[in-house]
């Protein structure tokens, strides 16, 4: 859109015009279309205008007003102390070299191939090419994964998380497939602390304490790569520390499931006795998924018990597991970006993901970590 074509309305009196007066208490808050037509106009409005002001400030995690700080929703009732800090950072760009997926020019983010066959239960066999095509992708999302672990820091924001992951997707010929996806804003998903799933990264300087989850998905000459880890920021809890152990194991009893016969329903099984036994829960509104030419595709993975997924593995099958394992309830709901997936209760929540092939003998983990004997990061 060109927005210099745009008319703009002076907010003081109503009339249009190409106005380009902001109201500087606005903009620091990252509120950016407070526009007034003349000085006059603005100072004749100003007392009436003030009072949003306070609307705009929100409190920081120890509840504390903090002016630097937009909430761009001040009727939404946060189920924990995570904020979002807005304004996000301008979209970015993908070289025109690199291949994209047919979703990152759709104006809603609209995946046409995924939508065409939206329903269907049937699990693709890759052949030879595509076996070669996903475990490229596989090991190029893990390198960017690595890249997106060694700037884990505190102070350090999830958007400077996000531009490292989108820079090292391409320096390696990768499109950051979560970019445009259904009009997602950003190249990866970072998810702290109550965040289950699907956070978008923003200005929040990371915290000591803090679980920060990092999920890495590329693009990459036609297939896709997804895998995604929690992080430990500075010092974390004993508790926390336990619920991320707990999530990494479940995801490594699932694994040892995987091979030619094996039902796609006796993932979740596995995955809840273990967590129960920890008196944790598992997420039940997003799961696992086939993945190749498409991010999301048939099979579907429920993480929880006694659940009806269809479909047995092949050799030849490409699919992920992604437990997302909560401390309290394992309730979700999505914050008004229409995003982010926070815990009901606001207690945290924490992830891993592989991206697995199925073999003749068992499995090949696409995205396993190169070094450290493929252990996760939180345990270097
Ligand atoms: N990578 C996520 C997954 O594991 C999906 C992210 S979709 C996005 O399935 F649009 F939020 F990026
Ligand atoms: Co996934
Ligand atoms: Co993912």
């Amino acid at each position: 859109m060109n927005t210099e074509a745009v008319a703009k309305t002076c907010i003081g009196c109503s009339i249009s015009g190409s106005f380009s007066l902001l109201c500087p208490n606005c903009l620091k808050f990252g509120k950016n279309d407070s526009i007034f037509c003349t000085q006059e106009c603005f100072k004749k409005n100003w007392s009436q205008h003030k009072v949003i002001h306070k609307t705009l400030m929100t409190t920081n995690n120890n509840n504390n007003k903090i002016a630097e700080t937009y909430n761009p929703w001040p009727n939404y009732d946060f189920t924990g102390p995570l904020r979002p800090v807005y304004p996000l950072s301008l979209k970015r760009s993908v070289a025109e070299h690199i291949e994209r997926p047919d979703y990152a020019d759709h104006p809603l983010g609209e995946s046409k191939c995924e939508q065409s066959i939206k329903g269907s239960t049937h699990i693709k066999v890759l052949d030879d090419e595509e076996i070669e095509g996903v475990r490229v992708a596989g090991l190029l999302a893990r390198q960017v994964m690595d890249v997106a672990y060694s700037a884990i820091a505190i102070g350090v924001t999830t958007d400077e998380v996000d531009r490292l992951v989108h820079e090292a997707c391409i320096e390696r010929d990768c499109y950051p497939s979560p970019l445009n996806y259904y009009n997602f804003p950003k190249s990866c998903c970072t998810s702290v602390n109550e965040v289950i799933c699907h956070g978008i990264p923003d200005q929040r300087p990371l915290e000591d304490g803090d679980l920060c989850n990092v999920d890495i998905t590329i693009f990459h000459r036609g297939f896709h790569g997804d895998l995604n880890e929690t992080f430990f920021v500075g010092n974390v809890s004993e508790e926390a520390k336990r619920l991320v152990k707990t999530t990494w194991e479940s995801l490594q009893k699932a694994i040892e499931l995987i091979k030619p016969g094996e039902k796609y329903r006796e993932i979740g099984n596995v995955i809840q006795k273990h967590v129960q036994s920890q008196g944790y829960s598992v997420v039940k509104s997003y799961c696992g998924h086939g993945i190749h030419r498409l991010f999301h595709t048939a099979p579907q993975v429920p993480h929880y018990a006694k659940n009806k997924a269809m479909g047995v593995m092949k050799a030849g099958h490409c699919f992920t597991i992604e437990p997302m394992i909560s401390e309290g309830t394992w309730r979700d709901e999505c914050w008004p970006d229409d995003w982010t997936a926070v815990t009901k209760d606001g207690k945290l929540s924490a992830q891993f993901e592989q991206t697995f092939l199925v073999t003749d003998t068992g499995y090949e983990i696409l995205t396993r970590r190169r070094s450290h004997n493929g252990l996760p990061y939180f345990m270097d």
